[in-house]
């Protein structure tokens, strides 16, 4: 088939042709941010994941819905490292410029850039001054106390009341957010905490590796207020079919059940894989309907670009000791595996071994579903391991 007119998107945050599987989320975000903006108290969500299956692209969703109603919508993404204040400076600079800009002047609005430039005095930054340099004199005493959460707290209640004098709202989309630290995750979440109990107009979404929230306390528990704790997964067969099958009949060309079948099998519904997939078997197909020969014709062809791309990159950012224990996990099969259970087959003792396996949850390669417990973050990424080292021995 023509690869010209190829409807599938595979790639990282690349919106796929038909986004399945996600209308009850997309709906819940549609009412949090219409309450949000009327001053009520609502829950966004803050959504976990594997590797693929679709984070970026469904925050990226509700950032367009947001942007398309009375919202000013900012987006970053967390970067290990980087803190909080540098991250997301610039945008929220760019934000009370642009509701500066609105109508005539606005002491509400003009605070709130006072406020940002105190707030921005006070704090340690790694990017340049001249990035956030602004044109007025600093709120003194307000955001500059030098303590994240009492300042960003503050900061956020004038961009609030801001927004609100322009009739505005305004969602933050955090993505990777399992790179924000401790501190920076818990100064956020206690000033959203604070605008939300003042009815101010300011929300956030967020998405990221599954991990077990750092936050106790308090902050667990606002936490637990202000947001829904989804975790996506892979599509269901209904989905899969949706995903793969209504793209196609839009341009008058159809897969046949089998085909659909073999493409959900290969898959296990891991939306990133669906889309690899539904977009070799369109080009492997020589007409329509797309056949299940079609698909398994296209596995070698996607194997090799997953072997040499999706998975590749992960494994070459790895020591060898790091590649040691993910493809002794491998060995053990997919699913959890217990800690304990992995150093018995390296022949190592479990503390030992404790640095190696906190490196590789910090990277993002695996994580613990469970206490002691370990799992990989890029699904399938077992049987890739098998293939990329299979003389491997623990
Ligand atoms: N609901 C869906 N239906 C069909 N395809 C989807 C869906 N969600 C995502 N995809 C496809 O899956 C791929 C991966 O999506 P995305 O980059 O959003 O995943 P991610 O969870 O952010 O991955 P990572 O953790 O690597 O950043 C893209 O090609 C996208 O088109
Ligand atoms: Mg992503």
């Amino acid at each position: 088939m023509d690869p010209i007119l190829n409807p599938f998107a595979p790639g990282a945050g690349t919106a796929p042709p038909e986004l399945t599987g996600r209308s009850e989320l997309l709906h819940s975000a549609q009412v949090a941010l219409e309450r949000v903006r009327l001053g009520r108290p609502a829950r966004s969500f803050m959504a976990t994941g594997l590797r693929g299956v679709g984070k970026t692209v469904l925050l990226n969703h509700v950032y367009r819905m947001a942007d398309a109603s009375a919202y000013k919508a900012i987006h970053v993404e967390a970067v290990a490292g980087r803190s909080l204040p540098t991250l997301l400076l610039p945008a929220l600079k760019r934000t009370l410029l642009e509701l500066d800009r609105l109508g005539q002047v606005n002491e509400a609005v003009k605070r709130g850039l006072r406020v940002l430039r105190s707030f921005v005095s006070a704090v340690k930054l790694n990017v340049g001054e001249a990035e956030l340099g602004i044109d007025i004199d600093p709120e003194r005493g307000v955001a500059d106390s030098g303590e994240l959460e009492a300042d960003l707290t503050a900061l956020f209640v004038a961009l609030g009341n801001a927004a609100r004098a322009r009739e505005k709202a305004v969602a933050i989309f955090i993505d990777e957010v399992q790179y924000l630290a401790r501190p920076d995750m818990s100064a956020l979440i206690m000033a959203l905490h604070r605008v939300s109990q003042l009815g101010l107009p300011i929300t956030m979404f967020a998405a990221g590796l599954p991990h077990l929230l750092g936050v106790s306390g308090d902050t667990k528990t606002y936490a637990e207020r202000l947001f829904d704790f989804t975790s996506i997964g892979a599509l269901s067969y209904d989905d899969v079919i949706q995903a793969v099958d209504l793209p196609a009949q839009k341009q008058e060309i159809s897969f046949t059940p089998q085909a659909l079948q073999e493409i959900y099998q290969v898959t296990e519904g891991y939306p990133y894989f669906v889309q690899e997939w539904a977009y070799h078997s369109w080009n492997a197909a020589p007409r329509s309907p797309i056949t299940q020969d079609d698909v398994v014709t296209a596995q070698k062809t996607v194997l090799a670009r997953l072997d040499a791309g999706f998975f590749r990159v992960r494994f070459d950012r790895m020591t060898p000791r790091e590649r040691a224990y993910l493809r002794t996990m491998a060995e053990l099969g997919p699913g959890n595996h217990r800690s304990g259970e992995i150093a018995n087959r390296m022949n190592a003792d479990v503390r030992s071994l404790g640095p190696l396996r906190n490196i590789l949850i910090s990277k993002g390669m695996i994580y613990s579903p469970a206490y002691g417990e370990n799992a990989f973050t890029v699904p399938l990424f077992d049987a890739y391991l098998r293939r990329a080292m299979p003389e491997f021995k623990a």
